[in-house]
């Protein structure tokens, strides 16, 4: 194949995103988080006073951010309305908030729909790291990714990442947006069918990297 689609899923500390974005940049690739896009709906909705568990108000208010995501894997960029969002969607409030503004079936539609366009338009391919990008965005992607690994290893990662925090906490908050992303009714965190399950407790990321590398170039 030419161009070469990508989906990468899985819950979250399984190092989806340090993987998509280096199998990307090896292979030559764009990239697209799109949890960073959930995320910059969120701050937007909680920016702008709107209750994020009031599902209604979510979703009469989910068009009007204008989220503009850049695919370069060595800077990936994310705006909301020219306004640049990548430290402001990191925080702990917008990662505590973010599930209940995913599993809002507008919110999704719209989200969607922007990542299909950033997919269909990129040159080359491009690799989109999500929850249900095999499943439903990109159901005909050349190559399906889904990532695992142990509770206590995806904690232990995500505290590496944010320095001094507990990790037991840590796994409180994954266990409880995993919980939420897998059973929410639209379009749920899930393994499609013909994904490839890579379990990553026991891989460094570098394996993972090249696990992945070598089965996009199976398929180029
Ligand atoms: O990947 P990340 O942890 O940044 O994702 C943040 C949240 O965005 C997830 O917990 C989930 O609620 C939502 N998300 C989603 N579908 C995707 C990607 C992320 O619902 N494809």
């Amino acid at each position: 194949v030419e161009t070469v689609i990508v989906a990468i899923d899985g819950p979250s500390g399984t190092g989806k995103s340090s993987t998509s974005k280096a199998v990307a940049a090896k292979l030559g690739l764009s990239y697209l988080d799109t949890g960073a896009q959930y995320r910059a709906i969120t701050w937007w909705m909680i920016s702008n006073g709107v209750d994020v568990d009031d599902a209604d108000a979510v979703a009469n208010a989910a068009a009007k951010p204008d989220i503009v995501s850049g695919t370069d894997p060595a800077r990936p960029t994310i705006t909301v309305d020219g306004a640049d969002a990548a430290g402001p969607i990191r925080t702990e409030e917008v990662t505590s908030k973010v599930s209940a503004v995913s599993a809002v079936p507008e919110v999704r539609a719209l989200i969607t729909e922007l990542q299909r366009t950033i997919a269909k338009n990129a040159e080359g391919g491009i690799v989109v790291e999500g929850r249900d990008i095999g499943t439903t965005v990109l159901p005909d992607a050349d190559l399906k990714i889904f990532l695992t690994a142990s509770p206590e290893a995806r904690a232990a990662r995500r505290s590496g990442e944010l320095k001094g925090v507990d990790v037991a906490a840590t796994q409180q908050a994954l266990i409880k947006r995993d919980a939420a992303d897998s059973s929410r009714k639209t379009s749920p965190l899930a393994k499609a069918d013909d994904a490839v399950e890579v379990d990553t407790t026991d891989l460094t990321l570098d394996q993972v990297i090249e696990c992945v590398v070598t089965l996009v170039e199976e398929k180029r």
